[in-house]
């Protein structure tokens, strides 16, 4: 094997997941980041790994490695604990989606019967139902759908255990550091970085998420077609009685029971650009949503509002693959699906990387479907 020198740009849960994956396989690591590592989109995030209850209809090639990916989760998990010896919170409960009025009970049997016929594991259950197997449910409820495959982690523990393990790997963190140019080469590409020294190696590979559009060096046709789509979110304390154990999905917001400390609360959905303040018509959506379908939440301490930006790309799913520029490969446009992809895209994108395999699964998913092309008539 020839050991590779690689540059990711972007620190977040894709560039390092990438890059664990690359040190595994005997590789040289650089991840350059404009902040901290694993304090952007992957931070600012649930942790939810809904495959099946995140399905569109016209999706299928999507859920294809949606449900390959959550296959791989607890596997994933588990290495991720063994090698870097911190849990990160995998949890199996499940989800269950609920609608609260007829228009959204509609929409929910409309997806239920779509899902069903796809052969996803899904189940329709009553309101009595419903509050049977998460008795923190709003009573009242007009329809419920159980995930039961739709686990999910803690991504903020997962980033951790992935940024200690780079680290001890031997990879090098190069943080606070904006990546302002790339220069393409099939044999020496390098990143041009903001106020620094040049940083050269045999691949680059950006993961920065919704800033992966922000280089010069690579015409613009040829970049990822991807932009920023803002989410807020809410922490809130956990304080007794409230127990919640599933994942609750409902028509405006969605509640995450994380550990005995901590509920997230999220996320709008916004097309502002790069802004990123938390407001308070955004904060009021979110806890507005979440009481009406997990009431329990209103006595809980407000911990801290945020919002990130999101990788939307033009079609919302990923851009993985090498693209046009010499040297440059792409691992971006996860938009609301980073945390579940995680496991795919790091060791599918690793080997295409380094040992230049063609990935079955990434096929559907190259950054040339996306490109721009001008008729010449
Ligand atoms: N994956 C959920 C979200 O992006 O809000």
């Amino acid at each position: 094997m020839d050991k590779k020198s690689i540059i990711i740009v972007g620190g977040g849960i894709i560039g390092m997941s990438i890059g664990w994956e690359l040190i595994r396989l005997g590789h040289d690591v650089t991840i350059v980041e404009r902040d901290r590592v694993g304090r952007g989109a992957s931070w600012i995030a649930g942790g939810m790994l809904s495959a099946n209850a995140e399905v569109g209809f016209e999706e299928m090639e999507f859920y294809r490695i949606s449900a390959e990916s959550l296959r791989r989760w607890p596997e994933y998990a588990k290495m991720l604990e063994r090698e870097s010896s911190r849990s990160v919170c995998y949890r199996d409960e499940g989800s269950i989606t609920v609608a609260d009025d007829r228009d959204s009970a509609e929409a929910l049997r409309r997806r239920f019967e779509f899902q069903a016929e796809h052969g996803l594991d899904v189940r329709w259950l009553s309101a009595a139902e419903a509050l049977d197997l998460e008795p923190f449910l709003a009573p009242g409820l007009s329809a419920a759908v159980h995930s039961p495959l739709d686990h999910q982690v803690d991504n903020r523990c997962v980033l951790d255990a992935l940024r200690d393990l780079i680290l001890e790997g031997g990879g090098r963190l190069v943080e606070l550091s904006a990546v302002v140019a790339i220069v393409p080469d099939d044999v020496a590409p390098s990143v041009e970085i903001d106020g620094q020294d040049s940083i050269g190696g045999h691949v680059v590979v950006v993961a920065a998420g919704a800033w992966s559009r922000q280089f010069s060096g690579i015409e613009p046709e040829h970049l990822p077609a991807v932009r920023p789509v803002k989410g807020q979110i809410l922490d809130l304390k956990v304080k007794e009685p409230f127990n919640l154990k599933h994942v609750i999905r409902g028509p405006q917001a969605y509640v995450i029971p994380k550990d005995e400390t901590r509920v997230v609360v999220g996320a709008t959905e916004e097309e502002m650009g790069f802004d990123v303040q938390v407001t308070a018509g955004g904060v009021y959506k979110l806890l507005e949503g979440a009481w009406e379908i997990v009431p329990g939440i209103y006595d809980l301490p407000l911990l801290h509002a945020y919002a990130g930006l999101r990788p939307g790309s033009r079609d919302n799913e990923p851009i993985v693959g090498w693209s046009d520029a010499p040297g440059v490969y792409y691992a971006s446009g996860h938009y609301r699906n980073g945390v579940l992809l995680t496991p795919i895209t790091a060791q599918e994108a690793a080997l295409e990387i380094a040992e230049k395999n063609d990935s079955d699964w990434l096929k559907g998913f190259r950054p040339q479907r996306l490109q721009m092309t001008t008729s010449t008539g």
